[in-house]
């Protein structure tokens, strides 16, 4: 900033060279002033923006993720990151989904503006995976399996922006492929890229339930990255723009098109149009949003790392582009509630909207409602049975309580992650996989380590729990994948 007159005129120079090669030329030179400065400021750090977008999801009804990501990628790209800079990691199972009523195009808010165009491909199906996420931000080219290849190739003057959003739990965050993000080996791969020295300065936003308990007691102040998360370490997450609620998607939709801290951030930055708006500021501004008039539906936005980032503008991250204002959909104020729904519920409220729409007494329907009664059943079952381990190991009147108990803030969920993912496997091996639901159970095999109970002790609870359970077979770890 304090070479800012003398640079200027340097880098008017070098922006008539770097134009023409812009990928975002055109939305960047919408406006003169800002948005060229800003490029100029690039050149003249010698600094690269890079970004990694993550939708932990698939399925129809998880609609909300993958449009997020959409949305995210528009934003970058109109701000002027390049393509080769953005790593998308998106299912890819939704444009084209036999359900979506406008084939070809995704939305993520109820103005109904597609986001989908133009987001490159780079990790989509079997190839959204917690190790290729790795692989990618350590710049790790041999470790990715399928995708483009793409990877974080940062120096260490460039910044990067992650963000990932999706349904996840007490220290994990979802994959579609199996297995999870655990918090520990997401933490250490910050550490090992900041050991490598190859960035400046590193942003992370993140949805999720729980998504807090990702960052609480794990990651350094000190590493140069600075977090938001969605939630607090024990608070769900929320859907929002949902069928029947308000504001509601356009009525063809049977499905919620984002998620709240997510569209509080995107909205807040497509209402930008100077290049002045502070992390810090954005920070603010969706936290109250996220809030949501402190209903009980709504979550605290939470803050981790190295807070002197905040000071620093949006743009560094994000690029800035000049919105274009008609596409921008913003609740009017921010003091409304928004109509929301706990990331564990959205999908239901899904089946039951293809339900209530199907012919009665048609096979469809019929078939619907086993479906949906089977979700249910699972989801009572891995309630039950989590309880009667707890029971069992802790004693009929302690067992809740030792599952649900909170660490102290600043305490990380687990000591021994290695024992926390031991834990699960034997969960699932015994009760069927926890699926995207069971993820809020995360915190009671967290305790079961931290009380120090041994494997064999679990292993014994857990066959006592579910021996009697005959969904097992539908439920496999062996057919779905262990979630650790
Ligand atoms: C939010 O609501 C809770 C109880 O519902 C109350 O204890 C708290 O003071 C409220 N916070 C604000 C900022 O209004
Ligand atoms: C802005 O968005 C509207 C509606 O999507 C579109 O018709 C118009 O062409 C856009 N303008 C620019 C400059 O991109
Ligand atoms: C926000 O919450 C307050 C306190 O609960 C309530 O009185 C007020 O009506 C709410 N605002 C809106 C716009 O619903
Ligand atoms: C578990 O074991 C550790 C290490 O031996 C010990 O420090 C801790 O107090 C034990 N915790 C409980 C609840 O027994």
């Amino acid at each position: 900033m304090v070479s800012w007159h003398l640079a200027l005129n340097l880098n008017l120079l070098l922006l008539i060279l770097i134009v023409p090669s812009l990928e975002g030329g055109r939305s960047l030179c919408q406006l003169n002033g800002p948005c060229s400065v800003n490029v100029a400021q690039d050149v003249q750090d010698d600094s690269t923006t890079w970004a990694v977008l993550v939708a932990g999801s698939n399925e129809y009804y998880n609609y909300r993720h993958q449009a997020d990501v959409c949305h995210a990628y528009q934003i970058l790209k109109r701000g002027g990151l390049k393509d080769e800079n953005i790593v998308v990691f998106m299912y890819d199972d939704i444009a084209h989904h036999a359900s979506n009523p406008k084939p070809g195009v995704i939305i993520n808010n109820p103005k109904g503006h597609d986001v989908y165009a133009g987001v490159p491909k780079d990790y989509t199906r079997e190839s959204v995976t917690s190790s290729n996420l790795y692989g990618v931000i350590l710049g790790d080219k041999k470790s990715v399996k399928g995708g483009s290849g793409k990877v974080v190739d940062s120096k260490p003057n460039d910044r990067i922006f992650i963000y990932y959003t999706d349904h996840g739990g007490p220290g994990t965050l979802g994959m579609p492929t199996s297995p999870h993000v655990y918090a520990k080996d997401f933490i250490e791969v910050l550490e090992k890229k900041y050991a490598a020295g190859t960035y400046k300065e590193m942003v992370i936003y993140v949805e999720s339930c729980e998504s807090g308990s990702i960052f609480e007691g794990l990651l350094s102040e000190k590493m140069n990255i600075y977090v938001t998360t969605a939630s607090k370490a024990d608070e769900n997450s929320w859907g929002t723009y949902c069928p029947d609620m308000e504001p509601p998607p356009p009525p063809e939709y049977d499905t919620c098109l984002g998620d709240l801290y997510s569209v509080s951030w995107m909205e807040d930055s497509d209402r930008q149009n100077s290049n002045g708006e502070t992390l810090e500021q954005q920070y603010k501004t969706v936290k109250v949003r996220t809030y949501n008039n402190n209903s009980s539906e709504g979550s605290h936005v939470m803050e981790y790392g190295t807070k002197d980032i905040r000071s620093e503008s949006i743009s560094l991250y994000q690029g800035f582009g000049a919105s274009n204002v008609s596409d921008v959909f913003t609740n009017d104020d921010n003091n409304i509630p928004m109509g929301v729904v706990n990331q564990r519920d959205a999908d239901l409220v899904f089946f039951q909207r293809k339900y209530d729409k199907m012919m009665e007494g048609s096979q469809e329907k019929t078939e619907m409602l086993k479906q949906m009664n089977d979700i249910k059943n699972h989801r009572s079952h891995l309630d039950a049975s989590v309880d009667a381990i707890g029971a069992k190991l802790f004693g009929s009147g302690n067992g809740r309580l030792v599952l649900t108990s909170l660490r102290a803030q600043g305490m990380a969920l687990v000591d021994d992650w290695g024992c926390l993912k031991s834990m699960v496997r034997v969960y699932e091996k015994h009760c069927g996989v926890l699926t995207q639901y069971g993820m809020k159970h995360m915190r009671a095999f967290a305790n079961i380590c931290n009380q120090n109970v041994s494997g064999a002790a679990m292993e014994e609870a857990s066959i006592g729990a579910c021996s009697g359970y005959d969904q097992i077979g539908q439920w496999s770890p062996l057919k779905k994948g262990y979630s650790a």
